[in-house]
């Protein structure tokens, strides 16, 4: 998949809001925190040390919220298609041990688990159907890397209004690949207040 547009999208913003929920798409911190308590609810003993990769780290957002949290991550690895994004990431996450920031598109690490959030909402011109066959192609590289489990999440396809460069999922078609392609055990969550759902599979 070309993610060019993508790519500068989000170097534009941190460019512009620096590091602020802003510049990952997001209109609050409340709305970035909500989303990694939802995607988080993968972990099932917090208090027991893990690993997690995250696709579109950002500018690592998601690790400060574990440490904030008391979540026993003891290695976190980062990737991010903007430099720009990792740069910034660098900076705010300081030089702590636990944490691996990679430019690529995609996973090629293993830990217990894999979380991504908001990275397919921006398909820009992109054809629904191959926008649809790149975010399977991302579940099963979670899926490959991932020991106990993974999490993402996407815009819902139940709403009223659609902008035509974002895209809208059905959350039944997502869930209905992972049970088969993936695992047993899936959870969808979509009883949260924003137009969007998150699915957690564990193994
Ligand atoms: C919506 S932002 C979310 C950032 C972070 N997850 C957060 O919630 O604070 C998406 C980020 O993912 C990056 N990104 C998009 N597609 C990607 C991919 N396939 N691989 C790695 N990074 C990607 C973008 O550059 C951007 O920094």
């Amino acid at each position: 998949m070309d993610l060019s547009k993508v790519e500068k999208l989000y170097t534009e913003n941190i460019e512009k809001f620096g590091i602020d929920s802003r510049s990952v798409g997001w209109n609050s911190p409340e709305s970035q925190n909500l989303r990694f308590s939802k995607l988080l609810e993968m972990v099932t003993d917090p208090e027991t040390p893990f690993s997690i990769n995250e696709v579109g780290c950002g500018y690592g957002e998601l690790y400060k919220y574990m440490l904030t949290h008391a979540y026993a991550v003891n290695k976190f690895t980062g990737y991010d298609i903007s430099d720009k994004m990792l740069e910034n990431a660098r900076i705010y996450l300081g030089n702590d041990s636990r944490v691996d920031l990679r430019k690529a598109a995609a996973i090629d690490t293993e830990a217990d688990y894999s979380a991504t959030s908001g990275i397919f909402n921006v398909k820009f011109d992109e054809q629904a159907d191959r926008w649809e066959d790149y975010i399977k192609e991302m579940i099963l590289n979670m899926h490959r890397f991932s020991r106990k489990g993974f999490s993402f999440n996407l815009l819902t396809s139940y709403v009223d209004f659609h902008a035509p460069d974002l895209y809208y999922a059905d959350p039944a078609v997502f869930f209905d690949f992972c049970k088969r392609e993936c695992s047993k055990k899936v959870a969808l969550l979509h009883d949260y207040p924003l137009y969007e759902w998150t699915i957690i599979v564990r193994k």
